[in-house]
């Protein structure tokens, strides 16, 4: 049996360069090797208020955007978490197992509740949800963005905690990283990570950004006192921006950007992203072409991964002794 891939974006805003370069752009490169399961998850999105009409766009938009990015739905299953009963149900039953100080300690959990008065509670079960969507699948590999890694942590002490109550049930998943662009940060301010709920103008690259939209946005974005690309010591600003260029184009090493003058530097990240999001926002356009498209497609790609989550469910019901047929 190939080992299986799984892992999961959120259909919540718009999904940027991090989003690509941190996990679409390695899921696609990755999913000839395995037998890949990619989400769209909706469940996720909802642990913050999301608007009705929105979110149904989102989640189809979210699912264009995979296929546009090179994920090819022969080869790999795309399929959205709220239509697979499975996720909830391991859940709860993973949620029995979870212990609080776990949730409490997990530093996203920590961030959300000192910023907000009141916290909804589905932030602080986040993890588990997360935990039984790869467990769900048995998934022995979860390729992702740096951000993740502590929650594939939990993912595995929490598998390892119920395999150790109640017996050998679940594959240990690993992290796998991207080599480069696992971390890429805000253009307005390098010390925050880009993120889908920063909404300022000059924070991230959509990846449906128009050409002169990009331009502007890597003109703009925030560099140091310097004037020149100095390889040895690049202040945050400049060694984002070179990892975004050389994560689009590998042709772009330290040597080759050595003394550029940072507008020059600037153009020439900008042509890198444009030319990497060219092929893709001609793919998006296909695909939304017909919107029937999109239905089937993850219709086809429940229905291939149901069998595997009836199984992994049944056997943690027996596994815990509750009521199975
Ligand atoms: P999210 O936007 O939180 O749904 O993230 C979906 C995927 O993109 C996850 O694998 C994240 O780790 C990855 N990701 C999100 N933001 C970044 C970023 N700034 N740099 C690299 N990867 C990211
Ligand atoms: N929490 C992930 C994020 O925000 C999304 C996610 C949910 C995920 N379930 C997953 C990623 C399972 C990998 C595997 O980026």
């Amino acid at each position: 049996m190939r080992a299986r891939v799984f892992s999961g974006i959120q259909p919540s805003g718009q999904l940027h360069i991090g989003n690509y370069l941190g996990a679409l752009k390695n899921w696609a490169e990755i999913q000839g090797r395995y037998e890949s399961i990619f989400c769209i998850v909706d469940l996720h999105a909802i642990t913050v208020y999301q608007s009705p009409a929105e979110l149904s766009k989102k989640i189809r938009e979210t699912a264009a955007l995979f296929v546009a990015a090179g994920i090819d739905p022969e080869q790999s299953s795309i399929v959205v978490q709220s239509s697979i009963s499975g996720h909830a149900e391991l859940a709860w039953l993973l949620t029995c197992v979870a212990p609080l100080g776990w949730l409490q300690r997990m530093t996203q959990f920590k961030s959300k509740a000192e910023k907000q008065e009141t916290i909804g509670d589905g932030i602080l079960q986040y993890p588990v949800l997360m935990a039984a969507d790869i467990l769900l699948y048995q998934a022995s590999i979860v390729p992702v963005g740096e951000d993740q890694s502590q929650h594939l942590e939990f993912t595995r002490d929490l598998a390892q905690r119920f395999n150790s109550l109640y017996g050998e049930t679940f594959v240990m998943p690993a992290t796998n990283l991207p080599a480069v662009g696992a971390r890429i940060m805000g253009l307005d301010d390098p010390a925050q990570k880009m993120s889908k709920s920063e909404t300022s103008a000059g924070h991230a690259i959509g990846l449906l950004d128009e050409p002169k939209a990009i331009q502007k946005k890597i003109a703009r974005a925030t560099t140091d006192s310097q004037s020149a690309v100095d390889p040895g010591s690049m202040g945050p600003g400049i060694a984002n921006l070179f990892t975004i260029a050389q994560a689009c184009d590998g042709s772009i090493t330290k040597d080759r950007v050595a003394g550029m003058r940072y507008g020059d530097f600037k153009k020439l990240v900008a042509e890198a992203v444009i030319a990497r999001l060219e092929p893709i926002q001609r793919r998006y356009r296909e695909i939304t072409d017909d919107p029937s498209h999109i239905d089937q497609l993850l219709e086809a790609g429940k229905e291939r991964v149901l069998p595997i989550t009836h199984d992994t469910v049944a056997k943690v019901k027996r596994a815990m002794g509750l009521f199975v047929r």
